[in-house]
């Protein structure tokens, strides 16, 4: 457990996500990172399995990205994003653009993976509208999904601590499919589970129930990553798409954990050959030095909703902070670092040894199942009863305090390290949570 180094005033912080109580009861707190490590506040290392939360994807403290940010900053802190530009916002958007699926090539620039969605979603509706189809409105997520923590994400998702306090102000008209999650059939399974493609079916139910005329979007996440990594079964992606194609639906990947290498492509579109209309992107866009989301958006959704529009601005949507020159300076260097470095490649090189070290913990104790794609793994535990999540919070607990840093959900633990990762660090993570499982109840 790591303590302030000294009296430290923990009231004033509402933390987000997190049992402020017990944390400020036991805090762990961070003081530094550089590469794979982090040092909690009393000097102890601790190995990142998670690359911060999934956002990390170069390693920490990467020298281009430092140097790229001050020099910004020193010359131009700020550059309002209305109606002005600066010429690295354009830059940034090319950059993003060129790894995109061909023709999502339109970035709108946001600085969180919430606003991301919220902004996917605007355009989604925005797009029909312009093509004289403003009765598509209706909007359908996914059970289990995570979109963020606005209005529209948690419309969309599917978590239901995330919405039952706000409930009565939810999005009028959202549906959701079911989610993949079949542990009775595909426990343990390597990569892509093998059975499921029909929970896309689905698809084609809600759309009888209110009419293709009524529905604007689809959004799901690739991989689910949040709920505990649900890997989508083989073809249900290819099957969403074309269902989503035969009605004029637009298709959202929601890719702010997968986009930038987290498969071991550039964008889970890459990885699973299914393009979609709109990408939702944040996180590793900027290896997390400074805030920064962008949404992809297909071409001709851009051109029909500017050539729609009378003279003036053609969508009313944007942030002050959209393409800050801090996040288009991180931005650029952040993706320079992956084509130079050949992170994305690495990531696929590294992942058959990744999908074997998270097996070896199939017959580990409590664990019901073990999945895997990339560098992303999910290690479900059977709950403790009458205590849910009590478990995997222990395991945390421990890794933290022995040097690794893991993540959970309910009494799921996932992992999602760094793409510069080393062969022997991986064994590492695996091996140390096969340790703690024996001495947890
Ligand atoms: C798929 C997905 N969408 C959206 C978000 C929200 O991103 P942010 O926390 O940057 O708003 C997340 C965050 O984990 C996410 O995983």
């Amino acid at each position: 457990m790591t303590r302030p180094a000294q009296a430290l005033d923990l009231s004033h912080l509402w933390m987000p996500f997190t049992a402020n109580r017990k944390f400020k009861q036991q805090p762990r707190l961070l003081a530094k990172a550089k590469g794979m490590y982090y040092t909690a506040v009393d000097g102890h290392e601790v190995l990142d399995a998670t690359a911060g939360l999934w956002c990390v994807n170069a390693g920490h403290g990467r020298q281009e990205i430092i140097d790229a940010i001050s020099k910004q900053t020193a010359q131009m802190d700020y550059a309002p994003s209305f109606q002005l530009g600066h010429e690295d916002s354009f830059r940034a958007a090319s950059a993003v653009a060129r790894l995109m699926p061909e023709g999502v090539d339109r970035i709108f620039f946001t600085n969180s993976g919430s606003e991301s969605v919220d902004t996917a979603l605007k355009i989604a509706l925005a797009y029909h509208r312009a093509r004289g189809e403003g009765q598509r409105t209706r909007l359908i997520g996914r059970e289990r999904g995570y979109h963020g923590v606005g209005f529209g994400g948690i419309s969309v998702g599917g978590i239901s601590p995330n919405r039952k306090t706000f409930s009565s102000s939810l999005l009028p008209g959202v549906d959701h499919l079911p989610h993949t999650h079949d542990l009775s059939r595909n426990a343990h399974s390597r990569g892509q589970p093998a059975y499921g493609e029909h929970f896309a079916d689905e698809l084609e139910r809600i759309v009888a129930l209110h009419d293709a005329s009524t529905i604007a979007a689809v959004i799901v996440e690739p991989l689910a990553g949040s709920t505990g990594v649900l890997v989508p079964p083989k073809g249900y992606l290819e099957k969403l798409r074309a269902i989503t194609e035969k009605h004029g639906i637009l298709l959202i990947f929601d890719e702010v954990i997968t986009g930038f290498g987290r498969l071991g492509a550039k964008t889970a579109s890459e990885f699973f050959g299914v393009t979609p209309d709109l990408l939702t992107l944040a996180k590793g866009i900027s290896n997390a030095s400074v805030p920064a989301g962008a949404v992809a958006v297909k071409r001709e959704i851009h051109d029909t909703i500017l050539a729609a529009a009378a003279d003036g601005i053609e969508f009313f949507h944007g942030y002050t902070y959209s393409a800050h020159p801090l996040a288009t300076a991180a931005m650029m260097a952040t993706l320079e670092i992956y084509e130079r470095d050949q992170l994305f490649e690495r990531a696929k090189g590294l992942s058959p040894l990744f999908e074997n070290e998270a097996h070896k913990l199939e017959d580990a104790r409590h664990v019901i199942d073990v999945r895997n794609l990339g560098l992303v793994a999910g290690i479900e535990l059977t709950p403790r009863p009458g205590a849910p999540g009590a478990r995997a919070a222990e395991v945390f607990a421990k890794c933290f305090d022995q040097g690794v840093m893991v993540r959970y959900t309910g009494d799921i633990i996932a992992i999602s390290p760094p793409l510069i990762i080393e062969e022997e660090q991986i064994r590492l993570i695996f091996q140390k949570i096969a340790d703690i499982l024996k001495t947890v109840e």
